[in-house]
């Protein structure tokens, strides 16, 4: 079979806030999902995306925090980039429309629409603040929405009927900088001829079989009511300076140059990669365009963007948009501005990034909107992942080891043996199909119900009782076909259960079909047996509820102990010896600490704030007696103290040396 190519890009988030977890399962983790698992494939697959740098939702971010755009866009995308790494999406290359590269991009691709007659100039009447002294465009106004009759609906669009609005038609406007009413003022502004794509975008809509409802139904609505031709220049002074002489106060749209952005981010990736020129492999010859979207990136993604494609005729066509709809949190509509969020970090400083991945992709709302719910988390993960995936990974491997780690002989077939076998043979074309076929929550399911499966095959065979040389032998190898199979969905996950079968090289060298087949051998030898799940209990949900949702002062909260209860903590002083990376998770130290008495191992997320030479020689405050904790196969002895200020550790010490051991008091 032929590869087939193709270019993946996931919507560019805007560099004015952290990310939440409603971002996370719009456009991000399912295009990783589908990334990882065509690259399993073999197929040759690019991965793009970057910050969205411009437009009024950073200027207004800027704005109200007192702080210039670059400010705002330099802070939030090293934290937006550093979010999707923990969370694991394997971009290609993550850039930024900032960069250079895209200026020049966004200003040749507006020329050459320019040339090719798509776009004129108009004096138009736009929202102008006579307090402010400058143009209202798009976020910087709002007011009712034109029609559906929202109230406080921002100027670009209405999030209760999905409607693009430009700020002009909005009822009731006011500033929202100084709250005062605007007045209509004169100015010229370029268009795009949208109108004029009418026909062409249905004709091209109604071909495009394999789209999703929403993105189908929503742009032929659109084109049946009639489609305008739109403003694509602003006046404000951060953007991508539009490049016409009598301009020179102007700016082009986020919306017109932001999608360039995924041709730029190509180009860069390219360039990185030391072949500038491979780029065109992907947006000029033979390739699939998918971008995944939120709900309300529709419009621009389904219409918009293909029209400027079509105007400027250099380019690919998308091939597929996947728009997901939206995330709840505990049954209410997610608010940055009313705090009722839940940051990707903060689950992510608490939870492996495969439960998170994991719950998310099992509530996907493609179809409908879907809530998160941290019981529903805790459950879910507790007995799906951990009871079924997590249990009989555990088990088997477990039992492996204990018989000497050695894959054992293999004897004849039983029933319930070859039942396992044509699972196994069957199950990459299963998940593969659904994950093929963008539905991601029901190739999820099959990965799980083979693991299922595995559990009742383990648990028909009865290993501790009857002679199991053939199930280990099958227990091992499904194991690995679900490494294989979860690559995709929990990719540590897989990666760790990679290590413990004591295969070679990396879960992501192998290859999807290959996950049919019995690759490990009599006489393989497995390799260290670590837990790969531990259950979330209560507490830790109760905790997490707490301080992220109902971010209640734990201060305030906090009852009184007695003394014994204090004593009973154990917080010594400790000088540290030694310190090494944690080989299964990145932003962790293996600290040897001394304690006079004994050199013990602590686990320490300090990597950010501390290099290695900053910690030798150092003392610092450990809690003793802590009950020894696993972290991805390692193990804690204690805990250091340290001040969390601003998310990043600051550590405790005594103000003078003193003898290592020594008893707080
Ligand atoms: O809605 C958003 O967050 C936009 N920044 C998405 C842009 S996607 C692309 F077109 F750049
Ligand atoms: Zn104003």
């Amino acid at each position: 079979m032929s590869r087939e190519r193709l270019l993946v890009t996931s919507a560019l988030p805007y560099a004015n806030g952290p990310l939440h977890v409603g971002h996370a399962i719009g456009a991000y983790i399912p295009a990783d999902v589908y990334v990882r698992y065509h690259r399993l494939k073999g197929n040759d697959v690019v991965f793009i995306c970057g910050s969205d740098e411009h437009g009024t939702p950073i200027t207004v971010t800027a704005e109200k925090e007192g702080i210039p755009p670059q400010a705002v866009v330099d802070k939030y995308h090293k934290a937006i980039k550093e979010a999707f790494k923990d969370l694991g999406i394997s971009f290609d290359n993550y850039s930024r429309t900032t960069e250079g590269i895209h200026y020049k991009n966004s200003q040749e691709f507006f020329k050459k629409v320019m040339e090719n007659g798509f776009v004129y100039k108009k004096t138009v009447e736009r929202p102008y603040c006579p307090q402010c002294r400058r143009f209202l465009p798009d976020r910087f106004v709002k007011g009712i929405c034109p029609y559906c009759n929202s109230e406080d609906q921002r100027g670009d669009q209405c999030e209760a009927c999905g409607k693009q609005l430009e700020p002009h038609e909005l009822k009731n406007a006011y500033c929202i900088i100084c709250n005062g009413t605007p007045e209509q003022r004169e100015t010229e502004h370029w268009f795009f001829k949208l109108s004029e794509f009418s026909h062409k975008l249905r004709e091209w809509i109604l071909c495009n079989k394999h789209w999703p409802d929403n993105a189908r139904n929503f742009s032929l609505g659109w084109i049946s009511e009639g489609l305008e031709d739109r403003a694509i220049t602003r006046d404000l002074s951060w953007g991508v300076p539009v490049p016409l002489k009598g301009a020179e106060d102007k700016v082009l749209y986020v919306w017109f140059e932001a999608p360039i952005g995924y041709i730029s981010s190509t180009q860069e990736w390219a360039e990185k990669k030391g072949n500038p020129g491979e780029w065109r492999k992907y947006w000029i010859e033979d390739c699939k365009i998918i971008h995944f979207i939120g709900k309300d990136n529709i419009p621009f993604h389904a219409i918009i963007w293909p029209a400027m494609l079509m105007a400027h005729s250099g380019f690919n066509l998308p091939w597929q948009v996947s728009s997901n709809e939206y995330l709840t949190l505990e049954g209410r509509k997610m608010s940055t501005s009313r705090g009722w969020v839940l940051w990707l970090h903060d689950i992510l400083n608490e939870f492996d990034a495969d439960l998170i991945r994991y719950y998310l992709l099992s509530i996907n709302p493609a179809k409908h909107d879907s809530d998160f719910s941290l019981k529903e988390f805790q459950h879910k993960v507790n007995n799906e992942l951990v009871a079924a995936f997590g249990n009989f990974i555990n088990r088997s491997l477990t039992f492996i080891e204990k018989q000497g780690s050695m894959i054992p002989k293999v004897e004849d077939f039983d029933e319930l043996d070859e039942q396992l076998l044509e699972r196994i043979r069957e199950a990459p074309e299963h998940v593969g199909r659904h994950i093929e076929e963008f539905r991601f929550l029901e190739a999820l399911k099959e990965l799980m119900s083979l693991a299922h499966f595995g559990n009742e095959y383990f648990q028909g065979k009865e290993p501790w009782r009857n002679e199991n040389s053939t199930t280990l032998y099958l227990c091992a190898n499904l194991t690995r076909t679900l490494a294989i199979l979860s690559a995709p969905f929990l990719p540590h996950s897989a990666e760790r259960i990679w290590g413990m079968l004591g295969l070679e090289g990396s879960v992501f060298d192998e290859s999807w079909s290959r996950a049919a087949e019995l690759d490990i051998r009599e006489r393989h030898r497995i390799g260290r047996i670590t837990l790969l799940y531990d259950k979330i209990d209560d507490k830790r949900i109760e905790g997490f509820d707490r301080r992220y949702l109902r971010k209640e002062k734990v201060v305030e909260k906090m009852d009184y102990v007695e003394f014994q209860d204090f004593e009973k903590l154990g917080l010594r002083v400790a000088e540290i010896k030694e310190v090494r990376d944690h080989p299964r998770a990145d932003k962790l130290y293996l600290l040897q600490v001394d304690l006079g008495d004994e050199v013990r191992q602590l686990i320490a997320g300090i990597k950010e704030s501390y290099s290695k030479e900053d910690l030798i020689g150092k003392q610092i405050i450990v809690a003793t007696n802590l009950k020894p904790r696993e972290i991805r196969g390692e193990t804690s002895y204690g805990m250091l103290l340290a001040v969390d200020v601003e998310g990043k550790p600051v550590l405790l010490m005594p103000e003078k040396r003193v003898t290592s051991g020594s008893m707080i008091r």
